[in-house]
């Protein structure tokens, strides 16, 4: 197998659960991209890059010189009621594959103004009309006041086979 990192960018630890995950299964580089130059990365042969999602956003930051790169989006949504395609839109044309895992919010351990803003919205949703409730609306009633987790290893396997197949 050719040369491989993951790399990631995770607010609670999702995300780097996934990167380390995969990174055993690979068994390759593994770093935070907060703590890497793209120059570092273009030793590899593929870039495999974690990117939770906050407000229907991708937060990873974005690097532009880099060619062979994989993305795994981290999110609360079940993945039929996430537009991917808005996602894929803020990369470039390089990224070769996209995936999507779910992943997991504890409501009490969440930072202050995640905390405000989940509580905010949890009040706005909860005036509306079941039927009127979109598909992202549904995971803030969720995750109000709970904990919820969606994480499991066996989500990377179609990475895993991907990347065993191609690189
Ligand atoms: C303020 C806030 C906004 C979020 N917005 C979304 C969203 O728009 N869509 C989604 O699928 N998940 C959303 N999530 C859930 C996160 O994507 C999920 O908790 C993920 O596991 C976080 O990964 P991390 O721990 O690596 O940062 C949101 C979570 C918080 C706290």
């Amino acid at each position: 197998m050719k040369n491989i990192v993951v790399i990631y960018k995770s607010k609670y630890g999702c995300t780097k659960r996934y990167a380390l995950w995969i990174k055993d299964a690979l068994k390759c580089d593994m770093f935070d991209s907060d703590n890497i130059d793209e120059k570092d990365l273009l030793k590899y042969d593929l870039i495999i890059y974690g990117n939770p999602i906050y407000a229907s956003k991708s937060i990873g930051k974005r690097f532009n010189k880099v060619n062979n790169i994989i993305i795994f989006y981290v999110g609360l949504s079940d993945v039929n009621d996430t537009d991917l395609n808005k996602l894929n839109d803020t990369y470039s044309s390089d990224v070769k594959k996209f995936f999507y895992f779910r992943g997991a919010c504890d409501y009490d351990n969440l930072k202050i103004n995640h905390k405000i803003l989940i509580k905010l919205l949890f009040k706005m949703i909860n005036k509306k009309s079941k039927d009127n409730i979109s598909a992202s609306e549904k995971i803030i009633l969720e995750t109000y006041n709970n904990k919820v987790d969606y994480t499991s290893k066996n989500q990377i396997i179609e990475l895993i086979n991907y990347v065993t197949k191609y690189y």
